[in-house]
C-alpha cells in the first residue's frame, strides 16, 4: 500500500500542515470561493444575531481539505462564542458526551469532526441535547436506578462530516443547516495560493501561482502543502522565486499531474481500465486490486475523479470515461469488449 504521508496530494491533514493554521480565515469576509454557502452562513448569522439567539445547528459535508473546520471557527469568530473542538471517534462514550455538554455555556459552539462515527449510544445522548437543550442521565444501578433529567445551557453543535450517507437520519434531522462544500473552482484557488504566498512570504509570479492551483484539485489543504513543497524546491533549484516552470517542475518530480492527479488516482483509473476493461466495477473491488484502503478510495479519489467526469457512477459500479483513457494515454475502446490499448 501507498504510505499516505508520502502522498502530497492526500486531502487529509498531516503533521506539516499545522502552520496552515496560522494562515486560517478567521472572518466570513476573508473566506475565498464557496461563495452560495457563505452567503447561507451570513444571513444564518445576521438572523441568530438580530434575534439574539444562539445559531441553528449545522452540519457540514464534503471531501476532506475543503474548509469545514475553518468554517465552524469562523462561526464561532462571527457569533463572538466559545468552541469547542472534539470528534466523532474521540467520544467513546455516553458519560463522555455528558461530561462535554455539562461544560459547555450559552450559545457555545460544539464543533463535532467526523460526526458519522459517532457510536450509537453517544447519539442517543446527542438527540434530546439538540433537539431540547436536556440530558437525560441514570443515577444508580439495578432496581434503584432513575433517570433525571438535567437542563442544558443553549449551545450549537457544528458537524463535519466526509459522508453524508453515513450519517444517521435522526441525527441529520436535528441539524437546521446542512451546508455541501464543493471543490474550489480555479479563480478561487488562485486567490487562495496567492493570499497563502504572500503570507508565507514566498516571492511568486502570476504562471507559478496558476500551475499550483491548477494542480492542488481544488482543495485549500493541498495547494498550502504544494506551494510549500514548490517553495523549498524554488530555494534549493534556483532564486526562490516561484515560476511555473519551476512549479512544474516541482509538481512533476512529487509525481502530480497537470490535472492534480497522482499515483493513487492513476491506480485507480488503470485497474479500471486494464483489469475491468473500463467497468463497470465496484469500488472495493478496485481498492483491493490495487491494496489500497477503500476509505480512501471513497473519500479522495472518487469525488475527485468524478468532479473530472473521469468516472461515472452506475447501479453496476464505476466506469471509467473517455476523457479517462486519454488522459492516460489510452485508446477509448469503440466496442465494448476490445482490449484496452495505448495511444
Ligand atoms: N475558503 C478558504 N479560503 C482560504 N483558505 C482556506 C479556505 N478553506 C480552507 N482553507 C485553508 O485550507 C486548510 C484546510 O481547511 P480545513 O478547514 O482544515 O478543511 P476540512 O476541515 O474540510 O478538512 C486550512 O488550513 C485553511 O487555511
Ligand atoms: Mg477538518
Amino acid at each position: 500500500m501507498t504510505d499516505p504521508t508520502e502522498r502530497p496530494v492526500d486531502p487529509e491533514a498531516k503533521p506539516d500542515d499545522r502552520i496552515d493554521h496560522a494562515l486560517r480565515p478567521q472572518k466570513l469576509e476573508d473566506l475565498i470561493g464557496q461563495d452560495q454557502v457563505k452567503e447561507n452562513l451570513h444571513i444564518l448569522i445576521s438572523a441568530a444575531k438580530q434575534r439574539g439567539e444562539p445559531l441553528d445547528h449545522v452540519l457540514f459535508y464534503g471531501p476532506p481539505g475543503l474548509g469545514k473546520t475553518t468554517l465552524a471557527n469562523v462561526l464561532a469568530n462571527e457569533m463572538g462564542v466559545n468552541i469547542k473542538t472534539t470528534s466523532g471517534p474521540a467520544i467513546e462514550r455516553a458519560g463522555d458526551l455528558a461530561a462535554i455538554l455539562t461544560n459547555l455555556r450559552a450559545g457555545d459552539i460544539l464543533f463535532i469532526d467526523e460526526i458519522h462515527r459517532l457510536g450509537r449510544a453517544v447519539e442517543e445522548v446527542l438527540y434530546p441535547a439538540m433537539e431540547d437543550f436536556s440530558l437525560d442521565i441514570i443515577i444508580g444501578k439495578g432496581p434503584s436506578a432513575r433517570s433525571i433529567r438535567l437542563k442544558l445551557p443553549h449551545f450549537t453543535v457544528v458537524g463535519a462530516t466526509t459522508r453524508l450517507a453515513l450519517v444517521t437520519a435522526p441525527l441529520r434531522a436535528r441539524f437546521g443547516a446542512v451546508y455541501r462544500m464543493d471543490y474550489y473552482d480555479e479563480p478561487a484557488m488562485k486567490k487562495i495560493v496567492s493570499r497563502a504566498a504572500t503570507l508565507l512570504n514566498v516571492p511568486t509570479d502570476e504562471s507559478g501561482i496558476r500551475e499550483v492551483a491548477l494542480r492542488a484539485r481544488g482543495t485549500p489543504r493541498i495547494a498550502l502543502r504544494l506551494l510549500r513543497r514548490v517553495r523549498d524546491f524554488a530555494q534549493v533549484r534556483s532564486d526562490g522565486t516561484v515560476t511555473s516552470a519551476i512549479a512544474s517542475d516541482a509538481l512533476d518530480l512529487l509525481r502530480v499531474d497537470t490535472l492534480g492527479l497522482d499515483d493513487v488516482d492513476r491506480r485507480v483509473l488503470k485497474s479500471i481500465i486494464e483489469k475491468f476493461n473500463g467497468g463497470p466495477v465496484g469500488l472495493n473491488t478496485i481498492a483491493a486490486s490495487i491494496s489500497e484502503e477503500s476509505d480512501t478510495i471513497m473519500d479522495v479519489v472518487e469525488p475527485y475523479l468524478l468532479q473530472l467526469g473521469f468516472l461515472d457512477r452506475t447501479p453496476q459500479g464505476r466506469v471509467a470515461t473517455r476523457i479517462a483513457y486519454e488522459h492516460l494515454g489510452f485508446q477509448f475502446p469503440e466496442n465494448p469488449g476490445d482490449q484496452p490499448k495505448l495511444l
